[in-house]
């Protein structure tokens, strides 16, 4: 078992196998998050195929076809970012299993929960809708969340368009800002901080989230005042998180 642990600020920051490093910590007090959801997403960005190929099947490619190849090995270019081709756990034939992360805290929410619900137990519901417009998409119109904390309570919507390049506030900041996209699954960070209330979020408590991709987890809970355990297994996703909390919490020292 390796990894790495970076922390910054509040926020303790595991580059590794979450199913690893969870059982040597320290309970947190809830888990908020967004699990690989088995279901073979082909992460490239514009899901055409190139060259006679199908998308995912393997040739790195960029919707502007300029290409640079950073670091980590990834081609990357404008506005789009060339990601690793899936999604890490995402293979339906060897799923990551969610189940795992029940036994680590008493408070568990878990988005994308629909596509594994056969894995849980009783619990409460919640959904974001994605296209409050109602214009209907070829992908999902929304994603539905569960929660193991109050099972019988109310089914709750967040509506939050996230729809291409017709999207919510946060996301077309991220376009007009000229960035790329960091994460084919990235959620809002908005939708991650309406989720910490829902397990009860308190100021200093510690929110874990085992998945964070790019951190959109972790940079919520923080602005909630709550300390953060996170992991995420791919260094390339594991950077930008990092990146990500350093500029969060540099702008929170800044603004006060
Ligand atoms: C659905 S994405 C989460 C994206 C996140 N919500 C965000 O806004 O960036 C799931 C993430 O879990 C990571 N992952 C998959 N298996 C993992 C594991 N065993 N340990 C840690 N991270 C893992 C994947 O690399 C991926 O970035």
């Amino acid at each position: 078992m390796t990894y790495e642990k970076v922390v910054i600020g509040n926020a303790e920051l595991y580059r590794g196998d979450c199913r690893d490093i969870l059982p040597t910590l320290a309970r947190p007090d809830a888990i908020v998050c967004d699990p690989p959801y088995g279901q073979g997403l082909n992460t490239n960005v514009t899901g055409k195929s190139v060259t006679g190929r199908k998308p995912g099947s393997g040739r790195p490619y960029s919707i502007h076809d300029k290409r640079r190849k950073t670091a980590a090995g990834i081609h990357s270019t404008g506005l789009a970012t060339q990601f690793p081709d899936s999604i890490e756990g995402d293979d339906p034939s060897d799923p990551f299993d969610v189940a795992c992360l029940l036994g680590y805290s008493d408070r568990v929410l878990l988005w994308g929960a629909h596509k594994f619900a056969d894995k849980l137990p009783r619990g409460r519901w919640l959904a974001w809708d994605k296209v409050p417009t109602g214009k209907v998409r070829d992908q999902g119109d929304g994603e539905m969340a569960w929660t193991n904390v109050g099972p019988n309570a109310v089914t709750r919507f967040y509506r939050l368009l996230w729809d291409g390049v017709c999207v919510g506030s946060e996301a077309r900041h991220e376009v007009t800002a000229g960035q790329r996209r960091v994460h084919p699954t990235k959620k809002p960070q908005a939708l991650m901080a309406w989720s910490l209330g829902f397990v009860k979020a308190k100021p200093g408590e510690v929110m874990c989230d085992p998945c964070m991709g790019v951190g959109s987890t972790v940079v919520a809970a923080l602005e909630a005042g709550c300390a953060f355990v996170g992991m995420e297994k791919v260094p390339f996703y594991f950077d930008i998180a990092c990146r990500r909390i350093e500029d969060a919490q540099r702008q929170s020292r800044l603004f006060g």
